[in-house]
């Protein structure tokens, strides 16, 4: 069977998970192509590997996430390896990390020296798009789950960077390092299991998900401060967060860290979905 044939097969049948990208999706890794347009040359061959694409998309129409069953996902602007073990990266992650990158030169310069935190780094993403861009900075990725720092450490390898990863549970890892001008960070922040879909539910991990209380991660993380792990001159703490946390990430600073200088952004849904931090009023145009 040639490729045009497979793709118009799939596309007569009515499954939620075989959509247009789906499919072309498994057809371009299939073939080893290099796009859709590499595809399309292609497209009157016969398929190469017709058990493993049948075999995958028996997988993808039973609900398994497409990234999982490639064994990689797109990132702002190539590819990471991501399993089981790790989230698969969202949208607004891509955004927080294009927003961070371009807060990081307004601060920093354009090829600063300094260092960097990320923390529950999962697939190492954050870090290893940050490091890409700042190749003089140090960049630090810890996760909890050694199985996440596994997938993280070929991503950074396949990515040809240099990243000192380290396990523990959030500051842990880090307790002893100062000076750091940048943490970045995604942590779960999923207040209950009726409000993710059933696909992630049963996918992908829970420990990249829930939190209780949701604002827990949160709170550990601004320690850093107290913890003086910051550079007390100019740092910028920056978060992903959900989408109805503002009200409750609002009180805790006020309260705990009212000299402060804060900026809640939206996505491009317009909804509410990062935090950042500084600690300098002068700096505050550098969050806009
Ligand atoms: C929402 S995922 C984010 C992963 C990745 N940074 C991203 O944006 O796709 C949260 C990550 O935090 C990690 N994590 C959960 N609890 C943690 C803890 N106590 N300390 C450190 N990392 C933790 C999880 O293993 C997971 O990789």
């Amino acid at each position: 069977m040639t490729y045009r044939e497979k793709f118009f097969e799939l596309k007569k049948i009515d499954n939620e998970y075989l959509n247009q990208t789906s499919i072309k999706s498994l057809l371009i890794d299939n073939g080893g192509f290099i796009d859709f347009f590499d595809l399309l040359k292609h497209f009157d061959e016969s398929i190469k590997d017709e058990n493993k694409l049948n075999n995958q998309i028996n997988r993808l129409t039973s609900g398994e996430p497409l990234q999982y069953i490639l064994g990689y996902a797109y990132f702002v602007n190539s590819n990471y390896k991501v399993s089981p073990d790790v989230l698969i990266p969202r949208q607004e992650t891509e955004e927080l990390a294009v927003g961070v990158m371009t807060k990081i030169i307004k601060l920093f310069g354009k090829d600063p020296k300094i260092k960097i935190v990320d923390i529950g780094t999962g697939s190492g993403i954050l870090g290893i798009y940050l490091k890409e861009y700042f190749p003089k900075s140090t960049v630090i990725c810890t996760d909890i789950s050694l199985k996440a720092l596994e997938i993280a450490k070929i991503n950074a390898e396949e990515h040809h960077v240099d990243i000192d990863f380290r396990n523990g549970d959030m500051l842990e890892p880090i307790i002893d390092e100062n000076n750091i001008s940048v943490i970045i960070s995604n942590p779960p922040y999923i207040r209950s299991e009726d409000t993710v879909s059933k696909q992630t539910l049963k996918y992908e991990p829970h420990l990249a998900l829930f939190a209780s209380p949701v604002t827990k991660f949160y709170e550990e993380l601004l320690t850093s401060i107290d913890k003086q792990l910051l550079n007390d001159k100019k740092y910028l703490i920056a978060f992903e967060i959900g989408e109805d946390m503002e009200e409750e990430l609002t009180h805790i600073l006020e309260e705990k860290y009212s000299g402060l200088f804060y900026r809640f952004d939206k996505d491009m849904y317009g909804k509410t979905r990062f935090l950042y931090i500084i600690n300098n009023k002068e700096l505050l145009d550098a969050l806009n």
